[in-house]
């Protein structure tokens, strides 16, 4: 799964976490993938990366329910 929602600010910073969500630091503004903006609050937040979120854009944990094999990012581990 490759479609991501994306973050803008001046100085935003990412971090996949393997198999989990993508951290951001330093946005402003979360685009999500249906095109809704939502402001940022936080420091650091966790976008959704596998589309199975109850929250999104924001990662709710689901992506521990999935098979290692279809969690965020395990293309690139084979
Ligand atoms: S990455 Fe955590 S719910 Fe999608």
């Amino acid at each position: 799964m490759s479609a991501i929602p994306q973050a803008l600010g001046a100085d935003v910073r990412t971090q996949a976490c393997p198999g989990g969500p993508l951290l951001v630091r330093g946005a402003e503004q979360v685009v999500a993938l249906d095109g809704s903006v939502h402001d940022v609050l936080r420091p650091v937040v966790a976008l959704c990366r596998c589309a199975c979120s109850s929250r999104a854009p924001w990662c709710d944990g689901a992506h521990k329910m999935l098979p290692p094999a279809r969690r965020p990012g395990a293309e690139d581990v084979r």
